[in-house]
């Protein structure tokens, strides 16, 4: 069988990481939910250096970024914490599943859609997701541009979850907070951040939250009293992690090259890849139901996502992850050969 369901990283975690997470093993005390001076200061200078962002003081008395434990629960929780208890949250019409689980925890309703609707009524929250899991769609500017003034305008936070944001193929996704897209400042925005695939360290549990201090520091306060802390070692691979560039440069390029393989497969078996122009999957279809899909792929021993889990709109695609091994995607690439 090849598993091309699940994105789940293979490769191993680069030595930059392992070396500080073992160097910070002795770490008798508790950890702070704000991160330490060196995550902060290393987590602001990666916004800077690798999207052109520029947060306000990360030390200052308002925080403008915190780590989170991975990004997912941060996608789950974000509704609870920031004491949203009505109204509809806005996620993207095909989407990762966290974002409706997070609405639906929270008591919340949800509304998918790709444009800001005309009737902001009820809205509480709109979720963004550039580059996009499953189909791997990059927002333009003018895009995320509309939002954010749809977002000022009506009151309503908007959060950009951007943890394939390294990984941009045919365009160089733009963050939410860029000022190209943001303007001076980040009032109203949030941007989710991991380290998961771009460091190969899902493992670790490593995520980031930066934006606007108004809404920075009440997640950052209930999650105090939460304990959902990033454990001390963690926070130490981290920052060592974003201040090198290298070992995500380097596995950006395998991803790369496993990309060029499989695409070049999947079309050349009759499949149309749509958007995929970033992030690690590729959003393919034969104009048919996804099931029907799935299951002729099957038959080659290949296992891919039906598009359905993802929300309606995605019924007559599968994804395939770009996350096998080499030796992986090589079988792949000979079992779809015409
Ligand atoms: C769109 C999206 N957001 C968030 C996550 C969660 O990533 P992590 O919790 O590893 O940071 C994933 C994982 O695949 C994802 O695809």
């Amino acid at each position: 069988m090849v598993d091309l369901s699940i994105g789940t990283p293979v490769d191993d975690t680069p030595a930059v990481l392992t070396e500080a997470l073992a160097a910070a093993g002795n770490a008798p005390g508790y950890p702070t939910a704000l991160g330490t001076t060196a995550l902060r200061t290393a987590a602001a200078a990666w916004l800077r250096r690798r999207l052109g962002v520029q947060i306000a003081d990360p030390l200052g008395p308002e925080p403008s970024l915190i780590p989170t434990v991975g990004s997912k629960e941060l996608v789950a929780l974000l509704p609870t914490l920031l004491g949203l208890r009505h109204g509809t949250v806005i996620i993207p019409e095909v989407a990762y599943p966290t974002y409706e689980v997070g609405a639906v925890l929270a008591g919340l309703a949800v509304r998918r859609t790709d444009v800001p609707p005309a009737d902001a009524a009820g809205v509480v929250l709109v979720w963004l997701n550039s580059p996009g899991n499953p189909h791997g769609r990059v927002l333009t500017d003018d895009q995320l541009r509309e939002w954010v003034a749809w977002g000022r305008s009506h009151g309503v936070p908007v959060v950009a979850d951007e943890c394939y944001v390294t990984l941009g193929w045919d365009v160089e996704p733009h963050s939410v907070l860029h000022p190209a897209v943001a303007g001076e400042h980040h009032t109203g925005l949030l941007a989710v951040h991991s380290l998961s695939k771009q460091s190969t360290a899902a493992g670790y549990r490593a995520g980031l939250l930066s934006g606007d201090p108004a809404l920075v520091r009440p997640v950052w306060e209930v999650r105090r009293h939460l304990g959902l802390l990033v454990p001390g070692p963690v926070q130490a691979a981290m920052a060592a992690a974003l201040d090198d560039d290298a070992h995500v440069d380097a596995q950006r390029e395998r991803y790369r090259s496993r990309r060029d393989r499989l695409s070049a497969a999947v079309r050349a078996a009759g499949l149309r890849i749509d958007h995929s122009e970033a992030g690690l999957y590729l959003w393919a279809t034969r104009d048919e139901d996804c099931w029907t899909t799935i299951d002729w792929l099957s038959g080659l021993g290949i296992v891919a996502a039906p598009g359905s889990f993802y929300g309606p709109a995605g019924a007559r695609h599968v994804r395939m992850a770009l996350t096998a091994a080499d030796d992986r995607i090589d079988a792949a690439v000979e079992r779809l050969a015409p």
